[in-house]
């Protein structure tokens, strides 16, 4: 190439640059150096008190549509009670469900009794009271239910991903809390507690994290998506079963998708579908994950929900030398389907430094795609 037509090229290639800068969308600037996580006997992982006192409340959507909602929470003295009392700003009569509690052992940590209730058949559009425990340990949380499925339905979505329990987490999710725009449902692209990086992958750390989320997640639901810090395999010390921690802790509504696990499944919120994929599970040709989606996408109907958002841990395009590329044989396998069905919007976690592109396709736009906003 002479020198002219390298300059031109150059030329090109800062022109698109420019033309695609999507400008800084805030002023938050994170700082460079390593993350701390707050000690346990910060307040933010306070135990309620009480005895059995219900503790790491938390909620997600229930069902396909929005009009159930999966309340969990631990009791951590004896099992206590499953069931959930809730009813309608409008009305003062309780209605009753029941659930199920699990418990788990991981090495030498005993869980907590886990419950998990769905609410069912709730209204649209409602604010619902809910009390889980019993007696004097009664804990009283509440949260308002997505309008009715539509294309002309405003919602505000958040997004949180890699939270942990840092003293960052904590400014990352009052961040969230006090934006004037006031998010709805969280969508959470993975990457909970980080608990694996204590030893033993120290569960009480899961504990902890369940209380420090609980000021938000028991009043709106976030809808999870399982990452790499939730893979917990640790055969060194006998742990051979991945992701046991968060898939006793944390329960999606897969089955209503017909979907046959719980990390990759759809869910429909206002006017958006939302697809959960599992960056750490199979995802080739054959695999239950690749038939699932494959009859997941045309089954979206853009007229009811003209948005169509998924959800996954490692990204597919990422210019950072961090986690650099992990996500690409995913990629390939399912980018086609994506160009193919218009995915509007993918959202990611896994690196920590905030990027954002205009839609890509095989790398092909790379440079017209990538920039660094913060
Ligand atoms: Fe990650």
């Amino acid at each position: 190439m002479g020198v002219v037509e390298g300059l031109l090229a150059l030329g090109l290639i800062l022109n698109v640059c420019v033309v695609c800068n999507g400008g800084t969308s805030s002023p938050f600037v994170r700082k460079v150096e390593k993350a701390v996580d707050m000690p346990l006997d910060s307040d933010v992982f306070a135990i309620p008190p009480g005895y059995n006192a219900p503790q790491q409340v938390h909620i997600t959507q229930g069902d396909l549509v929005g009009k159930a909602v999966i309340v969990s929470w631990v009791t951590v003295d004896e099992p206590g009670s499953s069931e959930v009392r809730y009813w309608s700003e409008n009305s003062d009569q309780k209605k009753i469900v029941e659930g199920k509690l699990v418990t788990y052992r991981f090495f030498n940590y005993t869980s907590g009794f886990i419950h998990h209730t769905t609410i069912r058949n709730l209204e649209y559009n409602t604010k619902y009271y809910y009390e889980v425990g019993l007696g004097n340990t009664t804990r009283q949380f509440w949260f308002v239910t997505p309008p009715e499925i539509g294309p002309d339905v405003p919602y505000t979505f958040g997004l949180i991903g890699d939270l942990g329990q840092s003293f960052d987490s904590n400014k990352t999710l009052s961040h969230y809390e006090l934006n004037p725009r006031k998010g709805q449902t969280v969508l959470f692209v993975g990457d909970l507690s980080y608990a694996d990086n204590y030893p033993n992958h120290d569960n009480i750390r899961w504990d902890s994290w369940g209380r420090f989320t609980e000021r938000s997640v028991a009043y709106q639901p976030w809808i999870w998506t399982a990452g790499n810090h939730e893979i917990d395999f640790a055969p060194e010390i006998g742990e051979t079963v991945p992701f046991k921690p968060y898939t006793h802790r944390y329960h999606v509504p897969y089955k209503a998708s017909q979907s046959t696990s719980p990390f990759w499944y759809s869910i429909k919120r206002a006017s958006a579908h939302i697809i959960v994929l599992a960056s750490y599970s199979a995802y080739g040709k054959y695999t239950p994950q690749y038939k699932w989606l494959e009859k997941e996408l045309p089954k979206v109907n853009r007229t009811e929900t003209p948005w169509l958002i998924v959800l996954m841990h490692s990204p597919w395009y990422n210019s950072y030398n961090y986690h650099y590329m992990e996500g690409e044989t995913m990629r390939v396998m399912y980018e086609p389907w994506f160009v193919q069905y218009k995915v509007d919007v993918v959202f990611a976690g896994h690196v920590h430094a905030y990027e954002r592109s205009v839609s890509a396709k095989t790398w092909s736009l790379k440079l017209l795609a990538l920039q660094f906003l913060i």
